[in-house]
């Protein structure tokens, strides 16, 4: 394992103008999984995000809620903050442009770039889009409007400062042209070497015409370019002029991530700054697509922005992670779909992760008590699972380390399909028949504790809390939060003679007939009540309360055997229970945990309302509602007593 490496990755500020959405989740959460798995490899990683708070469309935007741009964006920040916690994103430091550090940073560069002679006072005109915060030449112009948002422009003329941007231009191409990984992909290295080739103007580095910005600390009835003082924080952010020692261990950053948007920005203006410092530049570059939705781009000022928070709240945070990375290939755009999404989480997560979990525990309960035994010799099928997981090993880490991120978790799914493939070709319930291939049996299970390890590792970037969640049904380990990514692509290393336990499935399954009802993005899934169903107004039945038998034969009453039961942590009354019905198995939560200890309901047949709506209850999805009878002081769960198959209908 590499030590004591630096890695030092950065999201783009984003500008508090307005809450964030998933588009800003996807640089951010893709950085994370960077982070997380460098940090798994052992490299001491430094993540930076933040926002970019200043310029003339922050300030409108609290003027025109008459407020203080300083209190219209504290409060955004502070959502932008928690939905990084949603998302559990592992950020070093949040840097704030409005910080003091950065004020001092920013106009300490200006000075000296000014004394240097590479910024110096002209005069501007030129057509400016003011929710860009860019100016345009008329021959840049989309229809006499902004080329990038297609809004209108006005002219404007003010005294500016410049930076001498064409003087920098050969030394950056030459850069570029050594230094091939440097801007990514491919396509976005191309497209910015003929736009430097086309001829850079000086950049305008100065504003009049507002006030909320940093001031140039030798003419303070200017304000820096919002650019100028937004791209510094990446130095601020680790201690330039202010923390040398932190300095040097990080700088130059490993890569800056951003989506093509910006990527002229951070591929020219930022090196050039850099040179123009003396400072060497970034290593890479990098820049993803857009999510779009089926109408087009998604944005704020059309009002179609997707929440991530809620899609984490009502699919849980692995998911949504998993989802966002998987679901962009490199440097193209992709669509977002609610359903896909979902789909997502019932195939990729559910069926294939969740179920081989799921198996492969409740094999190893059946077959041996519960405790993994350790293995024998090893057949050809089992050599042949062993190399997909060094090949895959070999192949999420190649393609990690090129931020590749959807064939990264492409990579992961061909060990999953392959160990499920494994369960089929093994028949571990025909082994179980036959007491001479009890270590055989053993081996098999083994393999499959194995594959599923390897996986857990691989995907614990993508979806931080799936380690912890599995662990404590498999209990591979002491502490997961410690595991090191090389661990992955070592087969054999799983200690035999753990003992794992039943749980609640890790992902479970989300009704797609519920989505139609949904508008997307908006969750409208009203709670039911938990556990038993409340009394009537009397207790006896009324002649009008009489429903035909066609009526009652809606409810799809089954029996199903509770295979696994949790408290709900943090709930006294909610019981977690997963159910088998037929072949299938569910997740119900049920009001019942004041009546009912976990341990009293395993094994026990319940009677399932199985085609209720389902619903969260407290973060997790119940798909269905156990029936108990209940007076004011008892609750007496239904249950089967004969041995009748669970999935038979109740009628
Ligand atoms: N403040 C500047 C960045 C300054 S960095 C020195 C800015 N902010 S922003 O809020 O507009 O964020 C733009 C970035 O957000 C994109 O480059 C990308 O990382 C992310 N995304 C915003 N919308 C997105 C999509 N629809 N899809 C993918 N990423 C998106 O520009």
């Amino acid at each position: 394992m590499e030590k004591n490496k630096s890695f030092y990755i950065t999201t783009p500020i984003y500008y508090p103008s307005d809450n964030l959405h998933i588009g800003h989740a996807y640089t951010t959460v893709a950085a994370d999984c960077m982070a997380r798995f460098k940090r798994m490899q052992g490299y001491d990683v430094f993540y930076l995000t933040g926002t970019d708070e200043h310029g003339q469309k922050i300030e409108r935007a609290a003027r025109e809620k008459g407020m203080e741009p300083i209190d219209y964006i504290d409060g955004i920040v502070s959502n932008i903050k928690k939905l990084w916690r949603t998302l559990l994103i592992s950020n070093t430091d949040f840097i704030r442009t409005t910080e003091p550090r950065q004020r001092a940073v920013v106009q300490k560069i200006f000075n000296r770039v000014y004394e240097q002679g590479d910024i110096f006072l002209s005069e501007y005109e030129g057509w400016y889009c003011s929710p860009c915060e860019t100016f345009f030449t008329e021959r840049q112009l989309t229809d006499g409007r902004c080329p990038d948002c297609g809004r209108d422009v006005e002219m404007l003329k003010e005294a500016s400062y410049f930076f001498n941007m064409s003087k920098y231009a050969p030394r950056l191409l030459e850069h570029i042209e050594n230094n091939p990984d440097f801007i990514q992909p491919e396509s976005r290295r191309n497209e910015v070497v003929s736009f430097i080739k086309g001829g850079l103007d000086d950049l305008c580095v100065s504003r009049t015409t507002f006030q909320w910005g940093i001031p140039v600390p030798f003419n303070e009835t200017h304000v820096v370019y919002v650019w100028f003082d937004a791209l510094i924080n990446y130095l601020t952010g680790v201690g330039y002029l202010q923390d040398d020692e932190l300095f040097a261990k990080y700088w130059p950053a490993d890569v800056h991530l951003m989506a093509k948007d910006i990527i002229r920005f951070h591929a020219i203006i930022w090196p050039i700054m850099l040179m123009a410092l003396g400072l060497p530049l970034p290593k890479k570059v990098m820049a993803h697509g857009w999510i779009m939705l089926e109408g087009g781009k998604m944005s704020k000022s059309k009002g179609n922005v997707i929440d991530p928070g809620i899609l984490a709240e009502k699919y849980g945070v692995d998911a949504v992670r998993y989802y966002l990375i998987k679901e962009l290939s490199f440097g193209q755009d992709g669509v977002y779909s609610e359903e896909i999404l979902v789909n997502r989480i019932n195939s990729d997560l559910a069926n294939d992760l969740g179920n081989l979990i799921s198996r492969t525990v409740a094999m190893i309960i059946k077959y041996f008590k519960g405790v993994v035994p350790e293995p024998g010799a090893a057949d050809e099928v089992d050599q042949q699972m062993q190399a997909v997981a060094q090949q895959v090993y070999g192949e999420a880490t190649e393609k990690l380390n090129k931020m590749d991120f959807s064939n990264y978790l492409q990579a992961t799914a061909k060990l999953v399909s392959r160990a499920n493939k494994y369960i089929d070709e093994t028949a571990p319930w025909q082994l179980a028949k036959d007491p001479a291939q009890n270590d055989r049996l053993g081996t098999v299970m083994y393999n499959l504790m194995e594959s599923i390890r390897i996986v857990l590792i691989l995907t614990a970037p993508a979806m931080p809390t799936l380690i912890q969640r599995a662990n404590q049904q498999l209990n591979l380990w002491d502490d997961p939060a410690v595991i090191i990514w090389e661990e992955a692509g070592r087969w054999g290393t799983t200690p035999g003679g753990r003992k794992v336990s039943r749980g609640a499935a890790l992902f479970p399954r989300v009704d797609i007939k519920s989505l139609d009802e949904e508008k997307s993005g908006v969750p409208v899934m009203e709670e039911i009540q938990a556990g038993p169903v409340p009394k009537s107004e009397e207790d006896g039945l009324a002649q009008d309360d009489l429903i035909t038998i066609d009526e009652f034969a809606r409810l799809d009453l089954r029996v199903a055997e509770v295979v696994a039961c949790e408290k709900m942590k943090k709930a006294d009354k909610l019981l977690i229970l997963t159910v088998r019905v037929g072949e299938e198995e569910r997740t119900v939560v049920s009001g019942i945990a004041q009546h009912y200890t976990p341990e009293e309901l395993i094994g026990k047949k319940v009677v399932l309302l199985a085609n209720l709506k389902p619903t969260k209850l407290r973060g997790v999805m119940s798909h269905g509602m156990i029936l108990a009878a209940s007076d004011d002081s008892h609750v007496d769960v239904l249950t089967v007593t004969k041995d009748i198959a669970s999935g038979q209908r109740v009628k």
